[in-house]
């Protein structure tokens, strides 16, 4: 071997050994006669002093620059006096050299890696050199260290780890397929798998019982902070369990990682809510419990009022008033309530009604300071008061429309004004499991019902004739864990009888032709004694951001896309060469001319 140690294993223990160490030239600092060189391997920085009593070793020091790949024979000792860095862990000792040999030499970085304000876009173009950097390091080491944690918890649990295909067909978890064209079908495309979901549930048929895989899943949708078109799945299946055996298991597994890599620790049990909750109190099915500040039902109230935009969105079908009262809020300014304006018509509200909260006692616009007052009748406004619990000094903010657009504008306000005002709890994290979820919600582009978690979930026992009856009312036994406003996790409790799943594809207006051409091996399959069977999956890298309290998963995938869908460092998706495309019986039609 090259070293005999890391350079970041260096400390006190060490003083008087001679030992040779290999890594990057972090920093050359030039003291007049010495030299100090920071040289970085994963494990950390180690001080290297050069004197110019070893002439040889010296006049090579002197030739390095950042990023040169360095050998070096060294003595341990201890800092002088007043030299000690207790920040980093070897920050007690340096080294001596006595030989340094250069293994290689760089070009000037492109940046410098301590530079904490380098733009995303230079960090992903020369992606090789970004994960040098410390904080990168840790992050997938992090990574590295969830998905062992992970697979152990599941080893011993007796899953065992299946390989499905990568070269699929379309998988129907709802966003768009990236397809691969056949080089031997003409005119065929594998698609690749939005999620093994198929796959595992076959799987199941064929008797395996506990089925996991971290793997590659691939969607075609608009990016945020938390979704790459490529993203791995802690994928997880299993037989002969009910919805809560399923979640117990998976609660503990991830109770257990917590604790295990960084020392958290959460809840005996995890908080469940039902989904009309989660939507009805926060506006939102993965909501932040940690924010403090609650939605308050009003449709009822303002049925008769004479703001017409509140008693227009109260008596509209799956219309929507409910409001938001934030304590001490009266304090909040007009231009930041513009802002807060402004900030909901991202989610499509019309405005932001408001009542300042001078004097409860005063039910007129002496006490409430607001546009709206004078259109609220005294009855309304003492219910508003009451429902919110809203206090002399607060501030109501209302949401007036179709319950979707309340719901989301509310939900993102909580959230914003929550961390911004500081209406916290204090907790770190705050799991939960939301469940009930409906089997359907309206489409309204295309006037049907489309199912909300996928087309194979299980109704809830006593739901199945609300399939044909009444699908908007139709629960489902699926369940999401949410961490810290993040879901984490989703799966549910599959359907395993034929007849089920037909009726549920008749509920989505499936025919029977399309549902025999897309999945009908997994229709004949349950026709094969097909197992009581559920599970869920885990988006490992969003598990990882939470537990790196990093602001985007791009910062723990070692090669991320940007949120364009693109690989900087590779530049893919690129073009191809003319033959490619032929064999491929593809041709590329010239943008801007018309299908
Ligand atoms: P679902 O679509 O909810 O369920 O996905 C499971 C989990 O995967 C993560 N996730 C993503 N992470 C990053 N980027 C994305 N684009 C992305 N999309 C999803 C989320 C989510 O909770 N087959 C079902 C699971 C099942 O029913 O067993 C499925 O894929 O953390
Ligand atoms: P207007 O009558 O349009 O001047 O609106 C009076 C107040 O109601 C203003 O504060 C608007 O921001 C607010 N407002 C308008 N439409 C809505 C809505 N759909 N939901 C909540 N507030 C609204």
């Amino acid at each position: 071997m090259m070293r005999t140690h890391y350079c970041g294993h260096l400390n006190r223990e060490h003083i008087g050994q001679t030992v040779t160490l290999c890594g990057w030239a972090h920093r050359r600092r030039d003291h007049g006669g010495v030299i100090f060189i920071d040289l970085r391997d994963r494990e950390g920085i180690s001080q290297i002093v050069i004197d110019p009593d070893t002439p040889e070793a010296f006049a090579i020091a002197e030739t390095v620059r950042n990023e040169f790949v360095l050998k070096v024979v060294c003595k341990v000792r201890a800092r002088p006096e007043g030299t000690v860095n207790p920040n980093i862990p070897t920050g007690e000792v340096e080294m001596l050299a006595s030989e340094i040999e250069v293994l290689n030499q760089s070009l000037t970085p492109p940046f410098m890696l301590d530079d904490d304000n380098l733009s995303e876009m230079v960090r992903l173009e020369h992606r090789y050199i970004d994960l040098r950097r410390p904080a990168m390091q840790k992050n997938l080491m992090l990574r590295y260290r969830v998905a062992k944690t992970l697979r152990d918890y599941l080893d011993t649990a007796g899953f065992i780890e299946i390989e499905t295909p990568i070269l699929t067909r379309s998988t129907p978890e709802g966003a768009r397929d990236y397809l691969v064209p056949s080089r031997v079908h003409h005119g065929h495309f594998f698609a690749l798998p939005q999620s093994p979901q198929l796959f595992k549930q076959l799987l199941m048929v064929s008797g395996f019982d506990r089925y996991f895989q971290i793997t590659k899943c691939f969607r075609d949708e608009d990016l945020r902070a938390d979704r790459q078109p490529e993203f791995t799945q802690v994928d997880i299946e299993t037989s002969f369990l009910e919805e809560q055996d399923i979640m117990d298991i998976v609660e503990e597994m991830i109770r257990k990682m917590f604790k295990s890599v960084q020392g958290i620790e959460f809840p005996e049990k995890f908080q469940r809510m039902p989904y009309s909750e989660a939507m009805s109190q926060y506006g939102s099915d993965k909501p932040d419990l940690r924010i403090t500040l609650k939605i308050t039902e009003l449709t009822e109230v303002m049925k008769d009022v004479d703001f017409k935009v509140f008693s227009g969105a109260a008596n509209m079908v799956g219309g929507r008033v409910a409001a938001i009262c934030v304590p001490n809020g009266a304090l909040i300014s007009r231009s930041e309530i513009d802002g807060y304006t402004d900030f909901v018509k991202i989610y499509g509200a019309k405005g932001l009604a408001y009542i300042k909260v001078n004097d409860a006692t005063k039910l007129n616009e002496e006490g409430l300071q607001s546009p709206i007052v004078k259109n609220i009748h005294i009855n309304a406004l003492k219910s508003i008061i009451e429902l919110t619990g809203a206090k002399n000094g607060d501030i109501i903010f209302f949401g007036a429309d179709k319950e979707k657009v309340v719901n989301e504008a509310l939900g993102a306000l909580r959230a914003k004004i929550g961390h911004e005002k500081g209406h916290v709890d204090g907790r770190a994290w705050a799991p939960l499991w939301v469940v009930d979820f409906p089997m359907f919600e309206h489409d309204e582009d295309s006037n049907r019902w489309v199912a909300l978690h996928h087309p194979f979930t299980s109704p809830k026992d006593g739901h199945e004739d609300l399939l044909t009856t009444n699908p908007g009312g139709c629960l489902s036994k699926a369940y999401d864990m949410v961490i810290n406003g993040w879901e984490v996790g989703g799966g549910s409790v599959r359907i395993h009888k034929q007849e089920v799943q037909s009726k549920v594809f008749d509920a989505l207006k499936i025919s029977k032709e399309e549902a025999q051409e897309k999945f009908g091996f997994l229709l004949d399959a349950l026709q094969y004694g097909a197992p009581p069977h559920g599970g869920l999956a885990f988006g490992l890298d969003r598990l990882v951001t939470l537990m790196a309290g990093a602001e985007s998963i791009r910062d723990v995938i070692a090669f991320p896309k940007t949120q364009r869908a693109q690989c900087l460092m590779t530049n893919a998706p690129n073009e191809v060469d003319e033959k490619q495309l032929r064999e491929l019986h593809i041709r590329v039609r010239q943008q801007n001319t018309p299908a």
